[in-house]
């Protein structure tokens, strides 16, 4: 039987493994992005890590294909990423070919969130489901859609964007040059911002203390009854349930799958997003849908791309 190599490719790290046919992870590695050192450089040392990798696990000669899991509008057809809002200066990326000529396997690009709907599809607790609307929470705020277990992509392939989605027109500027996106105020780059922002009003906050101040810190202190984190805690959970709430109104999921970085503050930003999204949507559809915490977590977005392989003909 064969395997596929599974590339996670984030704003901060790259992971990639290799996964077999039942989406077990037997060999994994992960290197720094790098993004401003530009694409070329970027897919050199992908390409550099995967034949290593392929090669201790010795399985050359089983490898179906890879599979990139990348942020952006990614021409499906080609394996082109188009235009990334954190990845500055990718325009019209030829990843897909690249990666092919570097290592001589067949190549699969799909949108980062999307994989990650199909991986949670595949091989996630709610394995099956038809209706899925899944999210990642890290560097940005990604959005995968699946319908009566079909990918919904849209015309150009673009679609499911839910990160881009406008909850405070006044608000932050998002990477993509609008402001007050899902991803402006619920990713994980955004609950740093907001606490740094009031630092001045706060700054006895124990977020302060720290050196690196990343967003469990900020969950953490909320936890503990921070009133900095609480509300920056609360803006941004409020914006991912007015997001939910929209995404329940228009595609009438059977569970909306929360993944990422952010996710791992657990039941506390759960049970907050659940008590608020409960409250926005119509009555008919209380009760109609689930929210869950992705039990995949870190390996999801590898388990993800590598499963577009199966999923996928060119
Ligand atoms: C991008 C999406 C991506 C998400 C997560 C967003 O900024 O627009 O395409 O899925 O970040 O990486
Ligand atoms: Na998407
Ligand atoms: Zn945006």
């Amino acid at each position: 039987n064969g395997y596929v190599v599974g590339i996670d490719l984030g704003g901060t790290e790259t992971k990639i493994g290799i996964v077999d046919y039942n989406g077990n992870i037997v060999e994994k590695s992960i290197i720094p992005t790098l993004v401003s050192r530009g694409s070329e450089d970027v897919i050199d040392r992908i390409a550099e890590s995967v034949r290593k990798l392929v090669h201790t696990s010795g399985v050359e000669s089983k490898v179906l294909g890879i599979g990139v899991g990348s942020p952006g509008s990614i021409e499906r057809e080609s394996g082109t990423v188009i235009y990334s809002p954190n990845f500055p200066g990718w325009k019209n990326v030829p990843l897909s070919r690249r990666l092919e000529e570097l290592t001589g396997f067949t190549t699969y690009v799909e949108n980062d969130a999307n994989a990650f709907a199909i991986g949670e599809w595949a091989f996630g607790t709610f394995k099956g489901t038809p209706n899925i609307v899944a999210l990642t929470l890290g560097t940005g705020v990604g959005g995968g859609v699946i319908s009566r277990g079909e990918l919904i992509t849209g015309s150009q392939g673009f679609g499911g964007e839910l990160g881009h989605v406008i909850i405070e027109p006044d608000g932050p500027l998002c990477g993509c040059g609008s402001h007050g996106c899902l991803e402006a105020l619920a990713s994980a780059t955004s609950i740093v911002r907001m606490a740094k922002e009031f630092r001045k009003r706060y700054p006895d906050s124990p977020v302060f203390r720290q050196e690196n101040i990343t967003a469990r810190t900020v969950f953490d202190a909320a936890k503990t009854g921070d009133e900095m984190s609480e509300l920056v805690v609360e803006r941004a959970t409020k914006a991912l349930a007015i997001g939910i709430a929209g995404f329940v109104h228009i595609f009438n999921p059977d569970v909306i799958i929360l993944g990422g970085g952010v996710s791992r503050a657990g039941n506390y930003l759960l049970e907050k997003v659940e008590r608020k999204v409960r409250s926005y949507v119509m009555e008919s559809f209380r009760g109609t849908f689930k929210i869950a915490l992705s039990e995949l977590v870190e390996d999801a977005g590898i388990k993800g791309a590598a499963s577009i392989v199966y999923f996928r003909s060119k």
